[in-house]
């Protein structure tokens, strides 16, 4: 239907006839010539309607918005003075001669080009939305990702298989999406959290080299970087160490970088073991963007006369630290307020801090509600400690240590954001070295904290019994900016570590059978050593695009609460699939 698209027309197209198709952008009527801006996937190119046609232009007037044209007609100059220099189409117009509409449009419920349209509007005419220049050019990035990757890939020889969605519970810590069986009633199967053991068990098979574009579903809080579904690149390795996969993911990332942003991310990567990111950074995916680190000041505060830091600073699983803000004391006491309102949904129980004037002068030059708690040369160690200029500020935090860390983490970050100190650029960081388990103080019980096919460190492996909580893992994380992007591990290969692990997390064997049975099973023919890694596609694609949430690099997503506002999914069923799945409502359903 058509010879060229709008948005490539250019000076080299001047005298040729061409067959347009597009939407209606904008129509200006200018006292007797109608222009009608013509949009396609490639762009806008001004059409012109002169009144000497007669037939065409009284069509022409009756045009609206995001109408749908097919347009024939010759390109020519536009006139000097008239050439829109922001438009890649702008040196040139097309003067219609032909004129058919292939279909109209009511009224938008909001303008294409309008910036402050609310998201649930967007969602909810999300067709409509993903007309947008902007939202059009982040699937198009998402795609040219997908595709880099998936290149880069095949071209190493990695299968791409793909795996159930109807399937066994595969856990990754969040609650499973279930589906009730017909043919099985009262039994039901789960969506994937994530192709894991399948994976494992294609390493089993033989396949050496797995990768998938994989669909994995999760049923947990939303936030601006989860989704119910969500994508994940998924690959998996046999015979390799931590080393291989760490470095063939590396150049991965900076391949795709490369080709899709022209970035040159670092080669190698940074890494940082999980203590030293908790240590410095108050979190296990830091952002190295900010330039702002925890400092331990719990052993200076040991003997201090002041509870709320000795305390903690002498139980065991206490932390003491501090958090410098250069040029910070301009902040003032109602901001510091705020700050200690923020950390409050952290769980802190305040926020200590020091303005330090003038930091040569000692106790003089500072001011701080609890400097009269603080002897002398307390007050000069932590100073120094933490390399406190004139004109800084210095926060703390005193709690358990998991407190701190959040607390401090998450007020770094606000910090960083308020204050503008965040680098430019992109920083990658693997962490390592996590420990296997994390004690779950609401199940009072171990929890992996990967997942429970982590192999434990050959170091680690005799602590499995007698320290499981000091034993580390082969897992690796991979954050960017402060996102976490992927994550796998090395895995067990051996049935009996894998019994192991199972049984340190409180899964029995009768369990273990039941839930994993065919993985244990698998193990005893021969698995060789493997292991992998999953990014959160999503999250790269937003981290692209410089999207604020991965609901803009996704078609069709779903709401905080999990619904879908076109399709109003979830929705309510008829009694008859109900009574064939043998499902009986207890309640009377609301509306979504
Ligand atoms: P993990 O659970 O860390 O590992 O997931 C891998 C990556 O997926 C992304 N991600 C999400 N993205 C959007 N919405 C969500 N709800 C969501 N949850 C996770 C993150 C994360 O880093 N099977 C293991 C991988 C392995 O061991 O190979 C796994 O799924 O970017
Ligand atoms: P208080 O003696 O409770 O008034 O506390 C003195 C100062 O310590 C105040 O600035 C509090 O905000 C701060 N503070 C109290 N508890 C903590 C805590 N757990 N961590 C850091 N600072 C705290």
């Amino acid at each position: 239907m058509r010879s060229l698209y709008c948005g490539q027309l250019n000076a080299s197209h001047i005298d040729q006839m061409v067959e347009l198709c597009g939407w209606v952008h904008r129509r200006r009527d200018h006292g007797g010539v109608i222009f009608v801006d013509l949009r396609d996937r490639h762009g806008l190119v001004q059409v012109v309607f002169d009144p000497d046609d007669a037939t065409i232009f009284t069509v022409a007037e009756h045009l609206r918005s995001e109408y749908v044209l097919q347009i024939s007609g010759k390109v020519r100059h536009r006139p000097e003075g008239t050439i829109n220099a922001n438009l890649p189409s702008g040196e040139v117009e097309v003067l219609a001669q032909g004129l058919k509409v292939l279909n109209r449009s009511e009224a938008l419920p909001f303008q294409l080009d309008e910036d402050d349209v609310g998201e649930e509007v967007r969602l909810r005419y999300r067709y409509l939305d993903l007309r947008r220049d902007k939202m059009q050019k982040n699937l198009r990035l998402r795609h040219a990702m997908t595709r880099n990757l998936r290149r880069f890939l095949e071209d190493l020889e990695f299968v791409e298989i793909e795996t159930p969605i109807l399937t066994k519970s595969t856990p990754e810590g969040a609650r499973d999406y279930l589906v009730p069986s017909r043919t099985h009633p009262g039994y039901f199967f789960a969506l994937p959290q994530s192709p894991q053991l399948f994976k494992q068990l294609l390493m089993v098979a033989g396949f050496e080299r797995y990768f998938q574009i994989a669909r994995c579903f999760r049923d947990e809080d939303l936030r601006a970087d989860r989704q119910p579904e969500f994508t994940q690149l998924d690959v998996e390795m046999s015979f390799v160490n931590e080393e291989d996969v760490i470095s063939l993911m590396e150049s991965m990332l900076r391949d795709v970088f490369k080709n899709v942003l022209e970035v040159t991310l670092p080669d190698p990567f940074p890494r940082m073991s999980y203590q030293e990111a908790i240590c410095r950074y108050g979190s296990d995916r830091p952002d190295l963007r900010n330039p702002l680190e925890l400092v331990d000041v719990g052993d200076l505060m040991a003997a201090v006369e002041f509870k709320v830091f000795a305390g903690p600073a002498n139980n065991p699983g206490g932390r003491v630290a501090a958090l410098r803000v250069p040029q910070g004391s301009v902040l003032s006491r109602q901001v510091i307020d705020g700050y200690t309102d923020f950390v409050g949904q952290y769980g802190a129980k305040g926020l200590a801090y020091i303005k330090v004037n003038e930091v040569a002068k000692g106790r003089e030059g500072l001011q701080s509600p609890i400097l009269k708690f603080l002897p002398d040369d307390v007050i000069g160690s932590i100073m120094e400690r933490c390399g406190a200029e004139d004109g800084d500020l210095v926060f703390f935090g005193a709690d358990k240590a998991r407190i701190v860390n959040d607390v401090l983490g998450a007020l770094r970050d606000r910090l960083a954001a308020d204050l503008g100190l965040l680098k430019e650029g992109w920083f990658p960081v693997w962490v390592v070295d996590f420990p296997m388990f994390e004690y779950d103080e609401n199940a009072k019980r171990l929890q992996a904290l990967h997942h429970p096919f982590t192999a434990p460190a050959d170091s680690s492996v005799d602590k499995l019994n007698s320290d499981p909580v000091g034993t580390l893992s082969r897992a690796y994380d991979i954050v960017l900016n402060g996102s976490e992007i992927g994550g796998g591990s090395i895995r067990i290969h051996q049935p009996e570590i894998q019994q192991k692990v199972f049984t340190i997390l409180g899964i029995d064997a009768e369990e273990a059978r039941q839930k994993f049975g065919f993985l244990l099973d698998a193990l005893k023919y021969g698995a060789p050593p493997h292991g992998g890694i999953a990014f959160g596609l999503d999250r790269i694609a937003a981290m692209m695009t410089g999207a604020d949430s991965i609901r803009d690099v996704i078609a069709f997503p779903k709401t905080q609460k999990a619904s879908c506002l076109m399709t109003e999914a979830p929705g309510v069923v008829d009694d008859a699939p109900l009574r064939e799945l043998n499902i009986k409502l207890r309640k009377p359903i609301r509306e979504v």
